[in-house]
């Protein structure tokens, strides 16, 4: 399907962005039965946190994004960079609590390739060690990466503390993007 299509499709479905198919076609193909407490990183404009609450109304959910988020019923919001997470309280609180972390972060592209793919993976790792942090023992974690040299790195970095760790590129992905989604279980 066209890009437009998959956001005409949201736009019927009553979401906020064309990106909760790419997480609906993921959640589809994993294991995952407990969505009470999820962590969305990089959330706005909340399309996945939507999505999570729309299907599973007793979730509660946790969201930050450096950008704004309109309110969602049973997300909380908090606008800051991942990279100061560990200050927030109402999070640190929940340490070890969450069943699920999902990361669709895109980082603002310099276009210089070196800095960029630098850049990604180390909100990359960033998101591997908060996952480690905040999963309980049996959580999993979704995060959107970049096929570029590092993927290796950064896949291998997971199977360190994740079980299980598999690769996905739902069809609501632009081909031409690059974006693939790493899939981690505890
Ligand atoms: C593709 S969008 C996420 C779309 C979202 N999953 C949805 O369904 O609506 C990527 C988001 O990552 C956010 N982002 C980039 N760097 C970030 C950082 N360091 N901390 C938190 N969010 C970040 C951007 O502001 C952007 O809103």
């Amino acid at each position: 399907m066209h890009a437009d299509n998959w956001a005409q499709k949201a736009k019927k479905k009553g979401y906020r962005s064309r990106a909760v198919f790419k997480l609906e076609e993921i959640l589809k193909k994993t294991k995952i039965i407990n969505y009470s407490n999820v962590l969305d990183l990089g959330s706005s404009p909340g399309g996945w946190s939507e999505y999570i609450i729309k299907k599973y109304p007793t979730s509660k959910v946790y969201a930050i994004d450096i950008i704004d988020m309109e309110p969602i019923d049973g997300v909380t919001f908090f606008k800051d960079s991942i990279e100061n997470l560990y200050n927030l309280e109402e999070i640190l609180k929940l340490k070890g609590c969450f069943k699920l972390v999902i990361s669709d972060i895109a980082p603002n592209l310099s276009g210089i390739s070196a800095v960029d793919s630098e850049n990604i993976l180390n909100l990359n790792m960033l998101t591997v060690k908060i996952a480690n942090d905040f999963l309980d023992s049996s959580g999993s974690m979704i995060m959107k990466t970049f096929q570029n040299s590092n993927l290796k790195t950064l896949r291998k970095n997971m199977e360190l503390s994740f079980k299980l760790v598999q690769t996905y590129k739902p069809a609501a992905s632009k081909k031409q993007s690059g974006e693939i989604y790493l899939y981690g279980v505890k």
